[in-house]
């Protein structure tokens, strides 16, 4: 049987539940493509699932293999797949039901899988799909943001944040972001027309009236929010379902989403990289080994862009 190093859990706990150790290569079935992962994205999902905090959500058997950002080569095919060959490179936001990326290969439906950005490199393209998907669907999908709309962008240094700053310029919106003082250099060079201070300055006391909130916090960060909105405008969270209270009281509309994989929305994202109009940030990158600690340090909750296992 062929074998493959993976980072695992066999049940719910803290950082010292992960194991590194060689485990069954899978195959791909009919519609799945087996990829040869050269990167992997960190994002908080993956140590919140780690916790058990998504059990009540999602239903994963043991052992799991976390990680749902990945950028890597096409090895093999499945049966009825028609898109993708042997060798293309490829980006996806696998679906996060079954076995994620901490592994040197993974199996993903062929309809999750794109071409990934030609212009950058596997470990910038493993920094995107998560982000990218939920940036684009909670401001465009969802929040319809049009060009010359104003949004809060809250933790626009993050991993989703600094995405969405960039996607929400490329529309033509002008651009307010949060985050402490240490990053705003890095929020202008994202293009954030109005960085806030979330330590020293309540948001709501200095911005505008905005069309769309991108609420990455949730709790009062997100109650606040709607003070700053303007009448029929849209709050969007990707962290907790706001009160259609609130949002009545306010005259806005208000949802929480769930970030879906979409290949096609992954090619436009690939398509605005290489065009020059959305660079990713890596601000450390770590072998698939150091899955413990790259978690550790995205639970901190202060990652500035994006932390990435190096996998080959
Ligand atoms: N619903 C979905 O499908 C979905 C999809 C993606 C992500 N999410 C969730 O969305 C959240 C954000 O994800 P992420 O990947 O962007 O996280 P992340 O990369 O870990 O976010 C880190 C950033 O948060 C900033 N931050 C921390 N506290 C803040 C505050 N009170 N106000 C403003 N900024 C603050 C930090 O900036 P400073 O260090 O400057 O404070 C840091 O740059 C997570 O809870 C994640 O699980 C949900």
């Amino acid at each position: 049987m062929k074998t493959m190093k993976a980072v695992c859990i066999y049940s719910y706990g803290g950082p010292e539940v992960l194991r590194y150790e060689e485990m069954p290569r899978p195959r791909p079935q009919a519609g799945e493509v087996l990829v040869r992962v050269h990167a992997a994205g960190i994002n908080p999902v993956d140590w919140k699932i780690r916790e058990g905090l998504l059990h009540d959500l999602l239903h994963h058997p043991f052992p799991l293999v976390l990680g749902w950002d990945v950028s890597g080569v096409v090895e093999s095919l499945g049966p009825d797949t028609n898109r993708l060959r042997v060798g293309d490179e490829v980006y996806s936001k696998p679906d996060i039901t079954r076995d994620g990326a901490y592994a040197e290969f993974i199996v993903i439906k062929e309809s999750e899988v794109a071409l990934k950005p030609a212009s950058i490199d596997h470990v910038h393209s493993a920094a995107l799909p998560l982000g990218g998907l939920t940036a684009w669907q909670a401001l465009f999908e969802t929040a319809g943001l049009v060009a010359g709309q104003r949004v809060l962008i809250h933790a626009a240094a993050g991993g989703v944040g600094n995405i969405a700053v960039q996607l929400a310029k490329w529309k033509g919106a002008h651009v307010i972001g949060t985050a402490s003082a240490k990053n705003h250099d890095f929020l202008r060079k994202l293009g954030v027309d109005q960085p806030v201070d979330h330590e020293k300055e309540r948001f709501e006391d200095v911005v505008a009236p905005v069309d769309v909130v991108l609420d990455t916090i949730g709790g009062d960060t997100q109650t606040r929010s709607f003070k700053v909105l303007k009448p029929g405008g849209f709050l969007v969270s990707i962290v907790t379902s706001p009160t259609t209270e609130l949002a009545t009281a306010h005259g806005v509309r208000a949802k929480f989403i769930f970030t879906q994989a979409n290949a096609g929305q992954l090619a436009e994202i690939a398509g605005v990289v290489d065009s020059g109009n959305l660079k990713a940030y890596v601000e450390t990158i770590l072998p698939l080994s150091a899955a413990k600690r790259a978690q550790e340090l995205s639970q901190r909750g202060h990652t500035c862009g994006k932390l990435v296992l190096l996998v080959n």
